[in-house]
């Protein structure tokens, strides 16, 4: 299933393509961190942050912290990371080793799994410099997910430390490649270094990167194959750029999201993924070989007024040999989900999210119901309880909103969970709105939740859930 391997073979070793001065190469593969454990239910890795160096500007190089295999003598850190790759149902055991100048912790995000290896600051004391920590969790979904330190995210995040976690399946989807994409922008100065420079509007929105990254490149190139099919996995890992993607002429079948396949897939021109958000989307090319295309991203109207930066490309797409194959057309029916059983009488609890514009002396401050991590005391739960969270963002921003540990259905216009959007663990609060989310609380410890724009997570917009007996 990890065609894009595949893919850039295919596209190096076919030699016969001669009506083409060069074959198109697949430049954005990522690399599988290694298994060693030989039992096939067991994936066992070394992953290791580490210093390294990235290429995101075509004449300058960028010190950036980046995760390595560990398992292999003398890997180097790249941005992304290697994957992790796993099969619904296995488990896994992560030997971890900090070899940064700074503590950190390894987040899974999206994964239902015991708090211990949750990797947030609320769950672990941070791996010291020098340091190693064993996460071991046991893969219960299907899909897309991602991993990344919960350490002064904002920071260690935009340095380079995220990578993917794909659990296979659920690979009832007739298609020529599965690929991951990750989306991210960074900020960096015309020589290169990444800027940490205070200014207050990144602050307020989110880091505005001002380099697009897919998966750590800047103008990479997918090779489709012509005829083919393509399953793409998109995880949003900026600090706070919004990604509202399209290929012209090429809609999306929108087939997954944050907890794996979505009950029915839909069409979309657009898709929109704000950070720490997943979606995963069937792309069809029946152009002939040679044709070009372009993954972009365009204007989404997020808030405080950020302007429209017009159409911006985040890889070219050049179709390659036909597939050569056949396809078996892809079901409509995907899944089945049940909805959360909410009544009337469900226990509803608010969460309003708050701006100060000069809460603090070096920049704004934010707040859910008046209080800012790390000072707010745990919202108390009991496991089993299902209770509906209404999360407010009353000013002028959207923010992206996240639950460690467990899925919530999401509420439609008549108070029902509508199951259509399949089982998320990150949602984008409109500005001026609010969502209602069903959430039945599960594995037991404390758990985190908070805006997914990490500069307003680290400056208040986080909580901690204590799921109790
Ligand atoms: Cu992706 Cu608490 O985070
Ligand atoms: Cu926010």
């Amino acid at each position: 299933m990890f065609a894009a391997i595949a893919l850039t073979s295919l596209a190096v070793g076919c030699g016969s393509s001669t009506s083409h001065a060069s074959v198109p190469v697949d430049s954005l593969g990522m690399a599988v961190l290694t298994d060693t454990n030989p039992d096939p239910n067991v994936v066992e890795v070394q992953l290791v942050a580490s210093l390294s160096v990235a290429h995101y500007l075509a004449n300058n190089s960028t010190d950036v912290w980046a995760y390595r295999d560990g398992a292999i003598d003398g890997s180097v850190g790249s941005v992304p990371g290697p994957r992790l790759v796993a099969k619904r149902g296995d488990d896994v055991i992560v030997h971890f080793k900090n070899e940064l100048p700074d503590a950190t912790t390894v987040h899974w995000h999206g994964l239902r799994l015991p708090v211990a290896s949750d990797g947030s600051t609320s769950s672990q004391a941070p791996v010291p410099p020098g340091g190693t920590f064993d996460y071991r969790f046991k893969v219960m979904d299907s899909g897309t997910f991602w991993f990344h330190p919960h350490v002064r995210g904002y920071e260690q995040i935009e340095r380079g430390l995220y990578a993917a976690l794909v659990v296979s399946g659920d690979e009832d989807l007739d298609v020529t490649a599965d690929r991951t994409f990750i989306v991210d922008d960074v900020k960096v100065t015309a020589e290169g270094p990444l800027a940490f420079d205070g200014d207050k509007l990144d602050m307020m929105v989110g880091k505005q990167g001002n380099v697009l990254l897919l998966n750590g490149q800047h103008g990479g190139t997918i090779v489709i194959d012509s005829g083919g099919r393509q399953r793409w996995r998109f995880v949003n890992s900026a600090n706070g750029r919004y990604f509202n993607l399209r290929v012209a002429d090429h809609p999306f079948v929108v087939v997954g999201s944050d907890g794996g396949l979505l009950p029915r897939s839909y069409t979309a021109d657009t898709l929109l993924i704000a950070p720490g958000e997943r979606y995963e989307v069937i792309v069809s090319f029946d152009d002939a070989e040679g044709a070009h295309a372009s993954l972009e991203t365009i204007y989404y109207n997020r808030g405080h007024e950020l302007p429209d930066q017009g159409p911006r490309v985040l890889a070219d797409i050049v179709v390659g040999p036909h597939a050569g194959r056949a396809l078996r057309p892809l079901p409509t029916v995907l899944r089945s989900i049940d909805p959360l059983p909410i009544t009337a009488s469900t226990v509803v609890k608010r969460f309003t999210l708050q701006e100060n514009e000069n809460g603090a002396a070096d920049g704004p401050t934010f707040s859910i119901n008046d209080q800012m991590w790390p000072s707010n005391p745990p919202v108390m739960v009991k496991q089993g309880d299902l209770e509906i969270w209404e999360v407010v963002s009353t000013k002028e921003m959207d923010h992206p909103f996240h639950l460690h540990g467990m899925y919530f259905q999401v509420l439609g216009a008549d108070g029902k969970p509508d199951t259509s959007r399949g089982w998320k663990d990150t949602i984008n609060i409109v500005r001026g709105t609010s969502a209602r989310l069903a959430v039945r609380y599960d594995p037991l410890g404390m758990w985190m939740f908070h805006c997914h724009i990490l500069e307003h997570a680290e400056r208040g917009m986080m909580g901690d859930l204590m799921v109790m007996k």
